[in-house]
């Protein structure tokens, strides 16, 4: 009977030569023949046809048809950088996750900001939510921190994604507006979805147009449980503090670079790593009681679309992270990195978060598509930097060499198997939580608030924000072709705050719904400047 042994893998290079490579003096075929023209296609004669026996013409043309992958079907633009983050100890009251809470841990670190609405080749600078996903090449296993640059969401529900980004993406029939937030559907869904509110408050905001990436802040959005060594929990919020501070672009700034330099931010970050300045982060937590409604203060910490007030809940410094090396290849790295919020560790957990439960499922699947089937942990980028042996065989663009005749578990052929590993050997053990009630298609009460947080939001703004916010929702809104839609925005904006409701029906040269009187917050002359959009603005 056969022995051999399993769970080992060897990378085709080791059998040959590695492809991969690019090695040698010569150019070659992808079988590794010499090439003595890559100029000139085999032709009968002078002038033609060109021979189907051609086959460097046939392999050159045929590969470079197949060079694009779809782009993602959100966050499609972005830039990325290698770096580290180093933990300063302060988390391990909290958290058992070596890379969080041993003081001194440095783990390497890949990271990929994006803009969330335009193309792959769109602007940098357009209003919109910025993506801040971080991948950390824990010794434990990777861990994937997929976060924003602003605190809440537009949805509860991940059912809803479909939906927010149909709405935000150019309309279907002319494929207008590229990449921004002046049209039509999404103001329709924003208005028609009013738990969206406090999203748009802060979209409307000078966040939405950050001056560069490291002058950016980065939120995990939703609540996750933390578990220390003792077995405790605490609920979290994670935060990324710029060391750099908190700036933005004006808006007049920002439509000039994107005419201007529509690379604008990765550029400032590739130019800024090479040049010796780093970016730079602190990590933070917001640390809740683990109660068993859930809730802290009042707030529902279920519910995507509400931040706890630092004031209430101050950010705790638990770590800090460096940018500091550029990617070698754009393909390679930063479009083929996959980010999923179900990586995690032992001392990271989930919580019932609809929107987070949603997105559990939906990263793997899309990447399914995007990558090319299942093997897409195998690219360098996306490659755990601890030990691998998964018993996971075959498919697509699969490159090991996978030993032994039987890949289950347990089993009797084979020799070297490899065993599961108990809590205390660093098994990933989810948190026992307690479950019951009815099935049903409903949120919780609570989520029926959707505007006393962007009302927060708005209050706490300095008055020269204020008036960007109140310029911006006039301009983005007077782009709308629909009168009825802009109205609707203006009965949501009633809810928020009188003034900002007043001085953006001014803006637009609407009534104020109920006849509010005239507000403080008006908007800049800059904005007439602007020119009307291309909608029936008559
Ligand atoms: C991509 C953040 C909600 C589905 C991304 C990326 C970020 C992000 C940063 C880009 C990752 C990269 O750089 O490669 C967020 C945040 C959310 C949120 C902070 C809410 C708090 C959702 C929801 C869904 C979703 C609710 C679906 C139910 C996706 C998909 C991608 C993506 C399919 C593309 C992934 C890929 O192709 O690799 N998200 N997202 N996201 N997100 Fe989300």
């Amino acid at each position: 009977k056969p022995t051999s042994p399993t769970g080992k893998t060897e990378l085709l290079g080791t059998i040959g030569e590695d492809s991969r490579a690019q090695a040698g003096e010569f150019l070659t075929t992808a079988q590794g023949v010499r090439l003595p023209d890559t100029d000139h296609s085999l032709k009968a004669g002078r002038r033609g046809p060109t021979l189907l026996e051609d086959f460097h013409l046939r392999e050159k043309i045929t590969h470079f048809d197949h060079e694009r992958i779809p782009e993602r079907v959100v966050h499609a633009r972005g830039a990325a950088a290698h770096g580290t983050f180093v933990a300063n100890g302060r988390a391990a009251s909290v958290t058992k996750a070596p890379f969080l809470a041993e003081k001194g841990r440095e783990t390497p670190v890949f990271t990929r900001f994006s803009t969330v609405l335009g193309s792959r080749g769109s602007a940098d600078t357009v209003r919109d939510t910025r993506g801040f996903a971080v991948k950390f090449y824990t010794a434990e296993g990777n861990v994937d921190l997929v976060g924003n640059n602003i605190p809440v969401f537009f949805i509860q529900d991940g059912i809803k994604f479909p939906d927010i980004i149909h709405a935000g993406k150019p309309h279907p029939d002319r494929e207008i507006p590229q990449a921004q937030t002046a049209h039509d559907t999404f103001w329709d869904f924003v208005t028609l979805h009013t738990e969206a509110t406090h999203h748009v408050l802060w979209a409307m905001s000078d966040r939405a147009i950050p001056r560069s990436y490291r002058t950016m802040e980065g939120f995990g959005v939703h609540t996750f449980r933390l578990v220390n060594a003792d077995g405790e929990t605490a609920l979290v919020k994670f935060h990324w503090k710029p060391v750099a501070g908190v700036h933005s672009l004006v808006w007049e700034e920002a439509q000039i670079t994107a005419g201007a330099d529509p690379d604008f931010h990765r550029r400032d970050m590739a130019d800024g790593i090479e040049a010796g300045a780093p970016l730079e982060y602190d990590l933070g937590i917001q640390v809740m009681p683990d109660t068993e409604d859930e809730t802290f203060e009042g707030i529902d910490l279920l519910d995507p679309t509400k931040i706890v007030p630092e004031e209430l809940a101050p950010v705790q410094i638990i770590g800090r992270l460096t940018l500091d090396r550029n990617p070698t290849n754009y393909f390679a790295e930063t479009e083929q990195v996959a980010f999923h919020t179900g990586n995690l560790v032992p001392g990271i957990d989930v919580t019932n978060d609809p929107l987070m439960q949603a997105r559990l499922f939906s990263y793997l699947d899309t990447q399914l598509t995007r990558l090319g089937g299942p093997n897409f942990t195998q690219l360098p980028v996306n490659r755990p930097h601890a030990p691998v042996n998964d018993m996971l065989r075959d498919g697509m663009h699969q490159t090991a060499i996978h030993q032994g005749q039987a890949p289950y578990l347990p089993n009797s052929v084979d020799q070297g198997l490899p065993r599961v590993a108990t809590e205390e050997e660093g098994a990933y053990v989810h948190r026992p939580r307690h479950i019951e009630g009815e099935a049903v298609r409903a949120n919780p009460v609570s989520f029926d608030d959707h505007f006393s947080q962007a009302t927060l939001f708005y209050r706490s703004l300095s008055k020269v924000e204020q008036v960007h916010v109140v310029e911006a929702f006039t301009f983005e809104l007077g782009k709308c072709y629909e009168q009825a839609i802009k109205e609707r925005a203006l009965s949501v904006l009633a809810n928020v705050d009188e003034d900002l409701c007043v001085a953006v029906a001014a803006g637009l040269g609407l009534p104020a719904p109920k006849g509010k009187p005239a507000a403080e917050v008006v908007p800049s002359p800059a904005l007439s400047q602007i020119p009307p959009g291309p909608g029936p603005i008559t």
